[in-house]
């Protein structure tokens, strides 16, 4: 009976488990296969890792703060692993430890349309960021950086081999009209608005800069619409929130375990019915 889970530190708030164990319900897999937290601290995240096949497990998530230490102790990192540098899925086989980024391609699946040859800006030069950037250039997104410490921007865009946006252009507030995708993979909504257009001034965005053409995805969510999500939708824009990211990125790696097609949409449900209970949060 293999055994999977999501390693964090701390890792209560997760919705992984009850996503994966509706969806291995509907699949018809819930005696088979099964699916848990384990809060894992760092210093032990690599012994806890080589004693997991022996334990029965075949497979984990892995989330905040170990994704960069999951692509470390692989011995198998895919390519998109090697080029995020960092890690959120697991499988344990043949003595060996295989990586996969199943955010990279969880963002791409969010969308409404595929953002090939559109024009993307992403927010943020941390973690998210750098997996979201390589996914929209993966896919063959025009892809630009801006980031609140303009260093960390150059730097990830040098080495991602995107674009940075320039600072003298970011005294003012961004110009959206340039970009047909936004995301934001800062920590900036997290823990609820601050109130009074904060968030956005945070992010250098105006409220009324969103309109129809443009697809907004917020990596952060939580009980309540965060204020770049009200803002876009107000504006008119599809809104892709930090939920269906969750669901999408949780459904690649459990068809790369389970080798089946996983019930988008019972995973969808199982995150809703915790809605209100959470509290805000952004990955896995
Ligand atoms: P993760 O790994 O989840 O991406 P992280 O590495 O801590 O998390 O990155 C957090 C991101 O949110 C960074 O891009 C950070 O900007 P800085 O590099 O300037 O620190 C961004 N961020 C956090 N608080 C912010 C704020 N108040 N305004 C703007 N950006 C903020």
């Amino acid at each position: 009976m293999p055994r999977l889970a999501v390693i964090g530190h701390p890792v209560g708030h997760s919705l992984s488990p009850q996503m994966h164990t509706a969806a291995l319900r509907e699949m018809g897999l819930a005696g088979e296969w099964s699916y848990e937290a384990l809060d894992v601290p760092p210093d032990e995240f690599r012994r806890v890792i080589a004693g997991l096949p022996e334990g029965g497990f075949a497979g984990a998530n892995v989330t905040i703060p170990h994704k960069r230490a999951a692509f470390e102790i692989a011995d198998d990192p895919s390519e998109a692993v090697r080029a995020i540098g960092a890690a959120n899925t697991l499988s344990f086989g043949g003595g060996r430890v295989a990586a996969e980024n199943t955010d990279a391609p969880g963002l791409i699946a969010s969308l409404p349309e595929s953002p090939k040859g559109h024009r993307a800006l992403v927010l943020g030069a941390g973690g998210a960021a750098r997996a979201a950037a390589w996914a929209l250039a993966d896919v063959g997104a025009a892809v630009w950086i801006w980031n609140r410490t303009h260093r960390k921007t150059e730097q990830l865009a040098s080495e991602l081999r995107v674009r940075p946006v320039e600072p003298e252009a970011t005294h003012r507030s961004l110009q959206l009209g340039r970009y047909e995708v936004i995301v934001n993979a800062t920590s900036v909504g997290l823990g609820g608005s601050r109130g009074e257009g904060a968030d956005l001034k945070a992010l250098h965005l105006d409220a009324d800069s969103f309109t129809e053409r443009h697809v907004v995805v917020d990596l952060v969510y939580g009980a309540s619409e965060t204020e770049l999500v009200r803002a876009a939708r107000a504006g008119g824009a599809k809104v892709v929130d930090g939920r269906e990211v969750l669901v999408r990125q949780g459904a690649a790696s459990l068809r790369m375990w389970t080798k089946r097609e996983p019930p988008i949409e019972t995973m969808r449900q199982a995150i809703r019915q915790s809605d209100g209970r959470e509290e805000a949060s952004h990955g896995a």
